[in-house]
Order: C-alpha cells, then sequence, then structure tokens
C-alpha cells in the first residue's frame, strides 16, 4: 500500500498533524522533496513539535526516510535528532534513513540564498535556508550527496572541486568568499555520526511494498508553490505534487494506490506571490489570529483569505487526489458570514479554473458566493453530524464544487481534533 501526501494550496495546510494521525497505520513514512524550509508541526500529548527534515511519522513505530529527491541540511537534522531525544524520542539509524545520494545543503547556499533575495528587485520571500541554490547545484550536477560528507577523501575532492567557482559567485554577490570552504570540520563530524544512517531509499520502500507492508509519502510546501506547475517565480524548487513522490524516491507510478491532499478551510500564504482572495483587513486578522498564522520555519506572518475553488480544482487536477482532508474548520467559527470563491473575473471574462501565469493570477478578481457562518466552537465536535448545521452545509458546498471526497476533517492542531467525514 502506497499513499502520497500533498499540501493542495501554498503550504502549511497542516500536513505534519495529518501525517502523524496516519502514521500509526503505515511501516514507513518518508520525505520525498524539500528540506528545511518545511515546517511541519506535529501536538501530542501536550507537546508540541516542529518538523524541518524529520517525517512526521516519527512518534510512532514507523521506519523514517529522507529520499533523495530532498536536499539536507546536516546540521539542522542533528538539531531536530537532539531536540527528540530531548523530548524522550530515539532517532536511531534503525529508525531513520538517509538516501546516499540525498543532496547536502552547504553553507554556501545558504548565504547566496541571502545574497540573492537581497538583490532582487521582485523578492520571493525565500526561507533562507538555500533550498533553491542546493538544488540549482543539484541540476547544475555539482551536488554534494550525504555519502560525500561520511567519506573525508571524496568530500575534499568535492570540496576542491567546486569551492573555487562558490567563492566566485559569492564574491560577485558582495558576499565573504571564504564561506565556501567554511564548516568542512563540522559537516565531516556531522557526516561521520550519520553515516550508520545511509540507505537505499528506493529499495528499501519497493521491498516493503513487494512485502505487503505500508509507506506514506510525506509532501512539504504545498501543489502551487510547485517548481514546474506553481505561479513562477514566487515558487520553491523543487516538484511538490504527488507525481514527485514518485520520482524523488524512486517508486514507480503503477504501485501509488492512494493521493490524499490536504486543504485548509481557507487559504495562507507566506512569502512573496499572487493569492487573489487574500484579506487585508479584519477577516485576514481573524484567520491570521485565531488559526495562529505565523510561519513555522520563519516565524513571518502567513497571508490570509478565503478558499479559493480555481486554485483547489488545479490542485486536484496536478496530483489526482483520491481523497482530501480539510483541516482548520474551527478557525472559522466566529464569522458571520463566509466567502468562498467560485471564480474570477479577468479581462471581463468569468473563468473557474487558476490561469497558467502569475502575472495573471495576480489580476485576477475573485466572484464569491456569501455562505452564512456559525458561531459555535467546535473544537470538540467528534463527528460531522454534530458540527452546525451551516458549518456542514459549507463542508458539503465545498466537496460538491470542488468534485472530490472530503475524507478527513480537522478542528483543532490535536490529534484527537480529527474525525472521519
Ligand atoms: P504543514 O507545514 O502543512 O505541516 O503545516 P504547519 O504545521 O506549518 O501549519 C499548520 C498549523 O496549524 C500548525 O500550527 C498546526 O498545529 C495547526 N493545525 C493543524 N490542523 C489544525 C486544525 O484543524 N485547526 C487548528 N486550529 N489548527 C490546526
Ligand atoms: P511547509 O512544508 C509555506 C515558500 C517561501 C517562499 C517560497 C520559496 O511547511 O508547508 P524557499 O525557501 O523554498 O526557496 O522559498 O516558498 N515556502 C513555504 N511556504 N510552507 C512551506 O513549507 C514552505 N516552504 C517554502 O515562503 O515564498
Ligand atoms: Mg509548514
Amino acid at each position: 500500500m502506497f499513499t502520497i501526501i500533498t499540501g493542495a494550496q501554498f503550504g502549511d495546510e497542516g500536513k505534519g498533524k495529518i501525517v502523524d494521525m496516519m502514521a500509526s497505520q503505515y511501516d514507513i513514512v518518508a520525505r520525498f522533496q524539500g528540506g528545511d524550509n518545511a515546517g511541519h508541526t506535529v501536538v501530542a500529548e501536550g507537546k508540541t513539535y516542529k518538523l524541518h527534515l524529520i517525517p512526521s511519522g516519527v512518534l510512532f513505530d514507523a521506519r523514517l526516510l529522507i529520499g533523495p529527491g530532498t536536499v539536507m541540511n546536516p546540521g539542522i537534522l542533528m538539531e531536530e535528532i537532539a531536540m527528540l531525544s530531548d523530548n524522550g524520542v530515539e532517532v536511531s539509524p534503525s529508525k531513520l534513513g538517509i538516501d546516499a545520494k540525498t543532496s547536502i545543503i552547504m553553507p554556501y547556499h545558504v548565504a547566496l540564498d541571502g545574497l540573492r533575495e537581497q538583490k532582487r528587485a521582485v523578492k520571493i520571500g525565500t526561507t533562507n535556508r538555500g533550498i533553491g541554490f542546493a538544488y540549482v547545484d543539484k541540476v547544475g550536477r555539482e551536488e554534494i550527496q550525504m555519502a560525500d560528507i561520511a567519506d573525508k577523501s571524496r568530500f575534499m575532492r568535492k570540496i576542491e572541486e567546486i569551492a573555487p567557482q562558490k567563492e566566485a559567485a559569492i564574491k560577485e554577490m558582495g558576499g565573504e568568499p571564504k564561506i565556501a570552504r567554511s564548516e568542512i570540520d563540522a559537516y565531516l563530524e556531522i557526516g561521520k555520526k550519520l553515516k550508520p544512517y545511509i540507505t537505499d531509499v528506493s529499495k528499501e520502500i519497493n521491498k516493503a511494498l513487494k512485502d505487503g507492508r505500508k509507506v506514506l509519502a510525506e509532501g512539504a510546501q504545498g501543489t502551487h508553490l510547485d517548481i514546474i506547475h506553481g505561479t513562477q517565480k514566487f515558487v520553491t524548487s523543487s516538484s511538490t505534487i504527488a507525481g514527485s513522490a514518485c520520482a524523488g524516491l524512486g517508486v514507480g507510478p503503477t504501485k501509488v494506490n492512494e493521493v490524499i491532499g490536504v486543504i485548509k478551510a481557507y487559504i495562507t500564504r507566506v512569502g512573496e506571490g499572487p493569492l487573489p482572495t487574500e484579506q487585508k483587513n479584519e477577516v485576514g486578522e481573524h484567520l491570521r489570529e485565531k488559526g495562529g498564522e505565523f510561519g513555522t520555519t520563519t516565524g513571518r506572518p502567513r497571508r490570509c483569505g478565503w478558499f479559493d475553488m480555481p486554485l483547489a480544482r488545479k490542485a486536484i487536477n496536478l496530483n489526482g487526489y483520491t481523497s482530501m482532508a480539510l483541516t482548520k474548520l474551527d478557525v472559522l467559527s466566529g464569522l458571520k458570514s463566509i466567502k468562498l470563491c467560485l471564480g474570477y473575473e479577468l479581462e471581463g471574462k468569468n473563468i473557474d479554473y487558476m490561469p497558467e501565469l502569475s502575472d495573471d493570477v495576480s489580476r485576477c478578481k475573485p466572484i464569491y458566493i456569501d455562505i452564512p457562518g456559525w458561531r459555535e466552537d467546535i473544537t470538540d465536535t467528534e463527528s460531522f453530524v454534530d458540527l452546525p448545521e451551516n458549518a456542514r452545509l459549507y463542508v458539503e458546498l465545498l466537496e460538491e464544487l470542488m468534485g472530490a471526497d472530503i475524507g478527513y476533517i480537522s478542528v483543532g492542531p490535536g490529534r484527537k481534533q480529527t474525525f472521519m467525514k
């Protein structure tokens, strides 16, 4: 059984919570793209875990894998392993495997990310974690891989090969060229510690599937941040959609059984780029405050707006969702009326699907319908029938207009605050 979970909007849909909720039923949970730009929150037994690299199944017995499609900052991984250990969760090599080919984020990637963003006339608002430049080196065939930092002579050979052009690039952007050769000893030290974790992720997963075991692929970021299909240039540097799980983990598409899209009952975005239903007013404030909409990785306030159906329709096509998990329905409680964006007006025409180009998306004027809200706190609700009538109507309308089944509804950050529709 192979299940893929991705975010259907611009990230932070609650993927961490949904993966944690499902993880007890899986033998393996694997990350297939992105890096520590991700911030996945798991709230369990009164504790909050903010995970950047370690898959959100960590609190269960599942084997965890970091696939070769990801980019990994080893220092951040070590911090995360230590944080979990402080909380009584040991992440040993029998628990976590890292693919030998996982791209390593080097100090020069982080430096270049910061320098480039500073110089951009039109900013992206990156997380400043070096993600884009690490993927540039993967595509440019100049990456340093997990296996390299675990082997001193390989690592030194690669640094000698790569450092001169990194020095030149950093210098050209007004940075400190010494960064290109910094932290070498620290990386080797961590490489030594991580060596026992090295594995062949594709081999492990394919064997598990052949043996009838269950594998869950955990997406990072969200559909509209996809490097190929997203709102370029305001995107991340990896492919975030379900198909990327097959490529990133080395599993054939014929093996996929289920694709679950995590989607908020409204929408948020952190960083720059078009967001047609954004509410820069008291509604946006309500969503931000009640939903705790501040970046898990950067702490930045998230931009908030109404649910956007044209974006959801495109996400359903791009991912081929077999069902959806609707999160943060509780955040809408207390709003007198709720707007739902059915389509857009663009150049005098009405459209019901997200246009291809970012420039067009940013010119779209949302067409809304008003739906009566509900006052009741729903955070203790345990079943669909117990929701207030207007909340039920809202969920049913979303389902009908998306043309996709909502399998789970989440009404709070906690594990128990989820029920099946
Ligand atoms: P991810 O990146 O998709 O894993 O999402 P984040 O963890 O960055 O952001 C989601 C935030 O919403 C986290 O703080 C979660 O604890 C919280 N959360 C998840 N589901 C719900 C929900 O149904 N209701 C509320 N109020 N909070 C939720
Ligand atoms: P999770 O997995 C929300 C955004 C950044 C920026 C753009 C590019 O927690 O949902 P990058 O550092 O990746 O080059 O930044 O992508 N971004 C996210 N937004 N959730 C995330 O991850 C994100 N990861 C990157 O804010 O706009
Ligand atoms: Mg997040």
